[in-house]
């Protein structure tokens, strides 16, 4: 396995030597930066463990320095705990077996920008089926297995368990750059979470939902859901906890051009 980084443990200056280098054909050395990236990675089963307000404070304030085009920081974040959490988590998951039982209700419940191509074409169909079988498959669930299905894609609308929910909007008088640079900020929020030992999964499951979670959250007409995100500490005992997704090589993506 190429990527035997540990994921959990804080990263700090003294960690330089510790750390695995990337695969590179450069021999370079390890730094944190490198391996809060390379540590990042979608945990979907978390631990109770409280993460206590000024942390997540301070990841906030980090993501922050993030870039956006003529610095219009267009992200707005909505942190639920405790009783906000629990109750917007009951309300999704009812309307998602309302979904299972009555697809019509489909129509109700559509995200608000495509996130998806509306047409799968190769390459990205094939990953995309790699990675959602290879999940099932990891956990056992086989195609047949339509409840075990729903019941594991249902784990998203209790945010995995962590205890940290974020909900993130933006104003829809916003252009598509403005989606540019947040994904710019949720990146941050991932990469700053892996310095303090957190671990994430973005979640644009809840898109959907957005009907429901846009007035739960208090957010204003003018809101559009971008996406929710789990964050705490990570259960590393958890086999779903292990799916560790391959990447296409950058030579396979990049042109040089002299
Ligand atoms: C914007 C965004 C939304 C995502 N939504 C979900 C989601 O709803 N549920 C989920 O389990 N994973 C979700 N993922 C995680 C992807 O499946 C994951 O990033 C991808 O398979 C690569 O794996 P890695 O994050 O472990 O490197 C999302 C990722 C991104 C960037």
């Amino acid at each position: 396995m190429k990527h035997a980084v540990p994921t959990s443990k804080p990263i700090v200056a003294g960690d330089f030597a510790a750390v695995d280098a990337p695969d590179s054909a450069l021999a370079q050395p390890a730094n944190p930066v490198d391996h809060a990236i390379e540590s990042r990675q979608s945990m979907r089963e978390f631990l109770p463990t409280p993460v206590s307000r000024a942390t997540i404070t301070h990841l906030l304030e980090l993501a922050s320095r993030a870039p956006s085009g003529t610095n219009t920081q267009p992200w707005k974040v909505y942190v639920l705990q405790g009783a906000s959490k629990n109750s917007l988590m009951d309300k999704v998951c009812r309307a998602h077996d309302a979904l299972r039982d009555n697809p019509a209700l489909a129509e109700e419940y559509k995200e608000e920008y495509a996130y998806y191509p509306e047409k799968w074409v190769s390459p990205y169909i094939d990953r995309r089926r790699e990675n959602g079988w290879g999940l099932y498959g990891l956990l056992g669930i086989t195609k047949g297995d339509k409840d075990k299905m729903h019941a594991q894609h249902q784990r998203n609308y209790r945010f995995f368990d962590a205890p940290v929910g974020l909900m993130f909007t933006l104003d829809r008088v916003m252009g598509r750059g403005s989606l540019v640079d947040y994904g710019m900020f949720l990146q941050n929020i991932m990469v700053a979470a892996r310095g303090h030992g957190l671990h994430t999964c973005p979640q644009a499951a809840w898109n959907g939902f957005a009907k429901i979670i846009l007035p739960h959250i208090g957010a204003a007409d003018n809101e559009m859901l971008v996406c929710g995100m789990a964050l705490g500490y990570a259960d590393e005992t958890a086999r779903v906890n292990t799916f560790r997704t391959p990447r296409v090589g950058a030579a396979e993506f990049t042109s040089w051009l002299d």
